[in-house]
């Protein structure tokens, strides 16, 4: 029999956000936005079509900016059973074009471009939506942006953990341990997305 996922028992254990009961994604936005207190910008590493990035920025105020990350081709390697290396490819005439000053597009991979964005860019980040699935990945943003990431900086995960994949989990744990960094997690929506709040 399989064994369950410590992800996936991590993630039965949290409070269901009322808002995000029915609606998944657009609940755990809007839920996340609201556990805000910091001031400075925001993040979204993992784009696609820019569907959530939108919804961000719907609720974001002015004087804030939002960085969006994705190499646009998709993703680096297998995930699950049916999202597989290359997933999520755009082509160029299909990438999200943001008319907004506020939006700052990062276009590359997370290894090479969030770190050297990460190295000019201005701490905090109030605000950190993380969508690329993939451990690997989730890695290569955390590991850059610690400096970025202070007390009461917000972290919501889209694919926290399911029965099949923890992936999310399992990198939150290891930027925790490596550099020596608590959290609180804050609550779940009816699906894997997961808020935290950095001690
Ligand atoms: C699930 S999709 C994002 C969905 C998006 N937030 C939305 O609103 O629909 C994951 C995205 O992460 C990107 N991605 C995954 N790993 C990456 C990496 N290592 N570097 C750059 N982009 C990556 C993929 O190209 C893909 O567009």
């Amino acid at each position: 029999m399989r064994e369950t996922l410590p992800g996936y028992e991590l993630l039965q254990s949290l409070r269901i956000l009322d808002d995000a009961r029915e609606e998944r994604r657009a609940g755990s936005i809007r839920g996340a936005l609201k556990e805000v207190r910091l001031p400075g910008d925001f993040a979204q590493f993992g784009v696609f079509r820019g569907r959530t990035a939108r919804m961000i920025l719907e609720l974001m105020s002015p004087d804030r900016k939002l960085h969006l990350f994705d190499s646009f081709e998709g993703l680096p390697e297998d995930w699950t059973h049916n999202k597989k290396a290359g997933a999520f490819h755009l082509n160029s005439d299909e990438i999200p074009i943001f008319d907004d000053e506020r939006v700052a597009i990062h276009k590359g991979w997370f290894k090479d471009a969030v770190p050297e964005w990460a190295s000019q860019a201005i701490a905090p980040l109030a605000f950190i939506h993380l969508d690329a699935d993939l451990y690997s990945s989730t890695i290569d943003v955390l590991f850059n942006i610690d400096t970025l990431i202070v007390k009461d900086t917000v972290v919501l995960f889209d694919e926290y953990a399911g029965r099949k994949q923890d992936h999310e989990h399992r990198a939150l744990l290891d930027w925790s341990q490596k550099f020596d960094r608590s959290f609180d997690y804050l609550w779940r929506s009816s699906g894997p997305q997961v808020c935290i709040r950095i001690r």
